[in-house]
């Protein structure tokens, strides 16, 4: 008999669809090993105030198709301190937890890898969180659904863009990462995509906008990702609006409305994978790692790189983009 018997879950970080099939499958597949499984509420907050909830099989029944997570979810100061998780390691001990999975993002990883470092329960980690930017993954739970979500919200957009002959500046999320900008930005057509991984982009972009207004162009969407060096959609619209006289421009804000919502197909599917296998993990006696997706297959990353490399756009899609709005 293996030493996991009791294993505790969390999600922390940013919300993201698809969060709930993840943890839907962890306590199905702690069920099916015959552990106890434990839901610790808020994140690694409440892994510190002791917010524990039993989980049985008709706990996680008809969540899968939900967005948000039953578990709540936080982004906790105190775990960054020794003192915090010196209260959740005891909080982990006297509940006689073995193991944890820990369902979120980048300041999740790294507050388990730091953990891990210091404490012998292990944490495996399943990657939520709508930006797709973490590395060893090709995707992230979440990131299927807010692109859905933000695509036909930006098709609405160019409905009345084009009645209008507006220029529209759209902010998708991602303040560290153009991965929600570049997709969306390809699948409606965007005449332009402004990513924080690229500096320098407003001569650009005003070459483009003239170009177009020359072939005549008669709505113009440019996405904007909301941690763009220039500023978020308001500001550089602001900075070339007067450069354009001929079109009316407007600006919307996409915001929350990417997070929330039901799960795609994909993320179901895909935090279904995941939360089996990092239990599965858990059993083989990993700690600190992340599972993750790579080439349809699922892949195990030590927190340690999945933490400290940066994940590179893809940046043939950035130039087809380019191409294809000429
Ligand atoms: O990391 C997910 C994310 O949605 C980012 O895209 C965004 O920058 C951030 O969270 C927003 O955080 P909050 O919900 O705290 O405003």
């Amino acid at each position: 008999m293996g030493k996991i018997k009791h294993i505790g879950v969390l999600t922390s970080g940013g919300d993201a669809p698809g969060m709930n099939a993840a943890i839907r499958a962890v306590v199905r597949t702690g069920i099916y090993n015959n552990l106890k499984v434990t839901g610790i509420m808020q994140g690694y907050q409440g892994l510190i105030d002791g917010l524990f909830k039993p989980l049985k099989s008709h706990s996680v029944s008809e969540i899968i198709q939900r967005g948000g997570t039953i578990l709540k979810t936080a982004r906790c100061e105190e775990f960054k301190t020794e003192a915090g998780r010196k209260k959740a390691y005891d909080n982990l001990k006297k509940q006689n937890i073995n193991g944890v999975v820990v369902i979120g993002g980048d300041g999740t990883f790294t507050g388990a890898k730091i953990f891990n470092e210091d404490y012998d329960i292990p944490f495996v980690g399943v990657p939520g969180t709508i930006d797709n930017d973490i590395f060893g993954t090709d995707r992230t739970i979440g990131y299927d659904t807010a692109l859905n979500t933000a695509i036909q919200a930006i098709d609405k957009i160019r409905d009345t863009a084009s009645a209008h002959n507006r220029l529209f500046f759209i902010e998708v999320m991602g303040a560290e990462a153009g991965f929600i900008a570049i997709r969306s930005g390809i699948a409606c057509g965007a005449e332009a995509i402004l990513i924080p991984e690229v500096k320098d982009q407003l001569k650009s972009l005003k070459k483009q906008l003239v170009e177009g207004s020359r072939r005549k162009k008669t709505s113009n969407i440019i996405i904007v990702a909301e941690g763009d060096e220039e500023g978020g959609a308001a500001e550089i619209a602001n900075k070339v609006k007067d450069d354009f006289k001929d079109y009316s421009v407007r600006v919307t804000v996409l915001g929350h409305i990417q997070r929330g919502g039901s799960p795609s197909a994909f993320d179901r599917v895909t935090a279904s994978r995941m939360g089996y296998a990092a239990v599965e993990a858990l059993l083989d006696d990993q700690k600190s790692v992340m599972v993750g997706l790579k080439n349809n297959e699922i892949v195990q990353v030590p927190f340690r790189k999945a933490v400290k490399t940066h994940k590179e756009v893809n940046w043939e899609l950035l130039e087809l983009a380019g191409i294809l709005s000429v």
